[in-house]
C-alpha cells in the first residue's frame, strides 16, 4: 500500500503542476493516466461503477467527481483533483485543490482550512480513539474557521478494494461512537468542505457533484496506516 500510496501521489503532483488556466482537464486526466501506467499501476477509479477516467476534476464550486473533459481551467479557479492507484493488489487514493493563477483570499482560505481539516483529523487516529473522533476533529476545525462539511459523501477503509469498510464521516453525529481504530487499519479520509451551505446536488450525468447555493467547495485526502504511535500517511513519495 506504501507503493500503490507512492504512486498515486505521484499522479496527484503531477497533475497538480500542470494546473494552469488554459489547460483542459482532460489533459489532466491524460497526465495522471501515464504516470500511473508508467510505475506498472493501474487507475483506481477507471471502470469503478462505470467512472470513464482516471482522475475527478472538480472545479469551483464543484465539490467531487467532476468528469474530465473539454472544459478549459481559468484564472482564478480552484481545482480538486482526486487520485487513485492500483499495485500489486492494493490501492492508494488521495486528492488535493490547486490555484490557477492568482485566486481570491477565500478561496485560498477555504483550501487551507480544508488541508488542514485533515491534519486535525488524523491527530484522532490512534489505537484506542473511535472514528467519530477523527470526525467530530474535522467538522469542528472546518466549522470554526466559518466553512461547512459535505454530509453526503465519506472516507472509506482502503486496501484490497477502493472502498472497504469502515465508512469515515468528516462530520460527527453521535460522539463516542463507531468503530474502534485499531494497529494496522489503513483508511482514506477525504474531508470536502463548502464555503456557504454544506448542501449538494449531483448532475443529470449521475456522478458530477455540485454546491447547491454555487459556493465554492474543496477537497483534500491521503490513505494512512493507524500504527501503535502517529498514523503513518502512505500517500506521499518514496523517499520521504
Ligand atoms: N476518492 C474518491 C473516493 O474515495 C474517488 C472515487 S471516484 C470514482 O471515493 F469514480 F472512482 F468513483
Ligand atoms: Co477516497
Amino acid at each position: 500500500m506504501r507503493e500503490a500510496g507512492a504512486i498515486a501521489k505521484l499522479a496527484l503532483i503531477e497533475c497538480g503542476k500542470a494546473v494552469a488556466p488554459g489547460v483542459t482537464t482532460r489533459e489532466l486526466d491524460e497526465i495522471a493516466r501515464k504516470v500511473i501506467k508508467q510505475c506498472g499501476a493501474t487507475p483506481s477509479f477507471l471502470g469503478y461503477q462505470g467512472y470513464p477516467a482516471a482522475i475527478c476534476c472538480s472545479i469551483n464550486d464543484t465539490v467531487i467527481h467532476g468528469i474530465p473533459g473539454k472544459d478549459k481551467i481559468r484564472e482564478g479557479d480552484i481545482v480538486s483533483i482526486d487520485v487513485g492507484a492500483f499495485y500489486r493488489g492494493y490501492h492508494g487514493d488521495n486528492a488535493d485543490t490547486f490555484a490557477a493563477g492568482i485566486i481570491a483570499p477565500e478561496a485560498q482560505r477555504l483550501i487551507d482550512v480544508t488541508r488542514q481539516s485533515f491534519y486535525e483529523g488524523i491527530k484522532q487516529a490512534v489505537v484506542g480513539n473511535r472514528i467519530s473522533d477523527i470526525s467530530k476533529a474535522i467538522q469542528t476545525y472546518v466549522e470554526a474557521n466559518g466553512f461547512s462539511v459535505v454530509r453526503d459523501f465519506v472516507g472509506h477503509g482502503i486496501g484490497r478494494q477502493m472502498h472497504e469498510a469502515p465508512e469515515v464521516p468528516n462530520y460527527c453525529g453521535k460522539p463516542g461512537r463507531g468503530p474502534r481504530l485499531t494497529k494496522g487499519m489503513t483508511l482514506a479520509v477525504e474531508p470536502m468542505v463548502n464555503q456557504k451551505a454544506f448542501g449538494v446536488k449531483i448532475l443529470k450525468d449521475g456522478w458530477t457533484v455540485k454546491t447547491v447555493d454555487g459556493g465554492l467547495s474543496a477537497h483534500y485526502e491521503n490513505t494512512f496506516v493507524i500504527t501503535d504511535g502517529e498514523p503513518i500517511i502512505l500517500t506521499r513519495p518514496l523517499e520521504d
